[in-house]
């Protein structure tokens, strides 16, 4: 007899950044300043990320398009890929990611793309760590999740 089994994610919503420790609000403010540095004439939709090291240090990126489409990158991956190259010894343990739209507003939070989910599942990989995930939209509401797996409970391991 074939088993039907239910696989579960687990988010914690809180309704206000002001609800959040300090370390989430700072990290939060950061991808949101992030916003404005994006480069998105395209699509009009700008998306900041920021990741806070294992020593505290923080770092941001913003998704930059591109005239030939696929060239562009989204903001988790600008961050992430100058993270690794930069301090390639240091564990990475937050990422917070905001966007900013008028053609296209988001009120809720806005979880990473599935290429993104894979750069960051590969990461949670190497560094044997998973991190933790501070999203918001343009309204107040701030999801908070820890791992990949709760977006991505299947995932390629390579
Ligand atoms: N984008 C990101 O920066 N991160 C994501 O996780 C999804 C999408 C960017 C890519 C593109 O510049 C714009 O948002 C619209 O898709």
């Amino acid at each position: 007899m074939p088993k039907e089994i239910e696989i579960t994610s687990v988010l914690t919503a809180y309704a206000d950044v002001s609800e959040l420790n300090k370390k989430d609000i700072s990290l939060l403010t950061k991808a949101a300043e992030a916003t404005k540095l994006a480069y998105a004439p395209y699509s009009e939709f700008r998306v900041g990320a920021a990741i806070c090291f294992e020593n505290g240090e923080e770092l941001s990126g913003s998704n930059q398009e591109n005239s030939s489409f696929p060239s562009g990158l989204c903001a988790e991956r600008v961050v992430l890929f100058h993270a690794m190259h930069q301090h390639p010894n240091e564990k990475i343990v937050a990422i917070a990611i905001t966007v900013d739209s008028e053609k296209n507003p988001k009120d809720r939070p806005v979880c990473p793309c599935g290429g993104c989910l894979q750069v960051l599942s590969d990461l949670e990989y190497r560094q044997k760590m998973p991190l933790r995930f501070i999203l918001k939209g343009m309204g107040k509401e701030v999801w908070i999740l820890e791992g990949v797996k709760q977006f991505m409970p299947f995932r390629f391991l390579l």
